[in-house]
């Protein structure tokens, strides 16, 4: 039998989840006491189930991310057959080598301190570097949430649209976005101060004049390399301007940085739980969940 459990970051996506796996929901309790600390506790007994916590590790991640290994601890010390931990939004992901001397890699030790908590496997949606989950000790499922993301664009009636990517790195999942709404892509080149975390984004000609422009990325977070992107195809003629991403994180200042560069629209998808989440990923860590329970 399978029990969903979800954590106090993920309850609505957690719903859909088991309803996609016809599989049994609880709840888990959660709280923070005076000084700080987090408390979980799953009240339904557990005996011989295979568990998957859901917990999206958006921020505030340090918060979330300790639920997710109190419950995936819980689940496997109350005699769970096996937990998975399904976490759309892998915090540190973006973290995955050391990039300046003497850093932590980061993604890395947060994917080692799940399988330590008692995880069997992972599942995460569009992690920022595929790379990195061959470091995790049991098994990591990447699934992708462009094709969910794209039958939500197909009902926006573009017009016209072109897709792109703000850097090669997204170039496969905004191909997969044009081809599902019949239109062309393409990319731009994107560089980052590994020190200032300022973007810099080279302008280049882009075939954009009187049409619709869908900028796809995984993460949204200031909201910097999506202005960069929209402020191009802006000053080459496009239409209407639409940003859509996995991960929602919206830092606050994004959604103005956005929109003065000409964004008209988000989307996002319930991996970060609010406003922008139009699109349920479910579907999808419902497919990395059977994959990795047939294992
Ligand atoms: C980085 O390479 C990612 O794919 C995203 O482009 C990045 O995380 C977005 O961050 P921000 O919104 O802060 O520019």
């Amino acid at each position: 039998m399978v029990l969903v459990v979800a954590g106090p970051a993920s309850r609505g996506l957690s719903r859909k989840l088991a309803a996609e796996l016809a599989a049994e929901l609880v709840e888990a309790e959660a709280k923070v006491f005076p000084d700080g600390e987090s408390y979980i506790r799953i009240a339904r007994p557990i005996g011989g189930e295979d568990v998957i916590v859901v917990q999206s590790c958006y921020p505030p991640q340090d918060k979330h991310l300790i639920e997710l290994l109190l419950l995936v601890n819980a689940a496997s010390d109350l005699g769970a057959r096996s937990v998975i931990a399904a976490s759309p939004y892998l915090a540190y992901a973006r973290q995955d080598k050391r990039f300046l001397e003497g850093e932590a890699i980061s993604g890395r030790m947060v994917l080692r301190l799940i399988a330590a908590a008692g995880a069997r496997g992972v599942v995460t949606v569009d992690v920022h570097s595929e790379d990195l989950l061959r470091a995790s000790d049991v098994p990591a499922i990447n699934v992708s949430a462009a094709p969910l993301l794209a039958s939500y664009l197909a009902s926006l009636g573009l017009r016209t649209p072109f897709v792109l990517s703000p850097d090669r790195r997204r170039l496969r999942e905004a191909e997969a976005v044009a081809k599902a709404l019949g239109g062309d892509y393409g990319c731009l080149e994107k560089t980052r101060d590994r020190v200032t975390g300022e973007v810099r984004t080279e302008a280049r000609e882009l075939p954009v004049s009187g049409r619709d422009v869908v900028i796809v990325d995984d993460i949204i977070s200031t909201g910097g390399t999506v202005a960069n992107a929209a402020s191009i195809v802006k000053s080459q003629g496009a239409r209407r301007v639409v940003a859509a991403c996995t991960h929602p994180i919206l830092v606050s200042g994004a959604l103005e940085r956005m929109y003065r560069a000409g964004v008209d629209e988000v989307v996002g998808t319930d991996s970060v739980e609010g406003k922008f989440s139009k699109v349920s990923v479910a579907p999808a860590v419902a497919e990395g969940v059977r994959r990795l329970l047939k294992l």
